[in-house]
């Protein structure tokens, strides 16, 4: 192994799911990308997501508490890259490009995704310093394949990588089993 800059941390780290934050003020929706993420707590579930002031999703997010995270699917890299290279501030992104929903919680979903979830704001103390926006989710809503439809991830630099092969190690979590059950679930 060689040394690295520390400023590639993120192309490691990063590549979770990348996601799309659907908000809404005055009738008018809006959906931004983000990379940067992670799991909180198992239950009830938390996200922590860092959201920039850059962003007019910022502003939407802190002034109505609520917003709805989608999972694209892995053939959708180019709307997802499109999305994040605009802002709602100017564009009514869902008419510029083509984005369906469907009607079924407080927000709208993205129907062409994989998963869909219902989000309120629920700490924004860390907001200030690091972006980091707390979010429980109250409501999902999942595509029949999602156990096993591919997922995109982002590798920081406008790259993206798609799921590859399955490997399952759950008869190994012997300490988790609860966690490697949920998943059969
Ligand atoms: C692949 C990708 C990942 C991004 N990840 C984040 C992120 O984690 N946090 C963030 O604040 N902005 C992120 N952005 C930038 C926002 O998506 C971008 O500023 C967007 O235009 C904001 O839209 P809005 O002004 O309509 O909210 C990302 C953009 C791309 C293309």
């Amino acid at each position: 192994m060689k040394e690295i800059s520390v400023e590639n941390a993120f192309r490691l780290i990063e590549p979770g799911p990348i996601l799309l934050v659907a908000t809404q003020a005055s009738g008018r929706a809006n959906v931004m990308t983000m990379g940067f993420h992670m799991m909180v707590q198992h239950a009830p579930p938390l996200i922590g997501c860092v959201l920039g002031p850059w962003n007019h999703s910022y502003r939407v997010l802190r002034e109505t508490g609520q917003c709805m995270l989608a999972v694209p699917r892995a053939d959708m890299s180019g709307l997802v890259t499109a999305i994040g290279n605009c802002s709602g501030a100017e564009t009514d992104k869902f008419e510029a490009l083509g984005l369906q929903t469907v009607n079924k919680g407080k927000l709208p979903l993205l129907s062409d995704c994989l998963a869909n979830l219902d989000c309120r704001l629920v700490d924004e103390t860390l907001s200030d310093r690091y972006h980091l926006h707390i979010l429980a989710v109250e409501r999902l809503w999942a595509a029949d394949d999602w156990r096993e439809a591919p997922m995109l991830h982002h590798l920081g630099d406008g790259r993206f990588r798609r799921d590859g092969r399955l490997f399952d190690e759950s008869e190994g979590m012997t300490r988790w089993q609860d966690l490697a059950g949920l998943g059969r679930r």
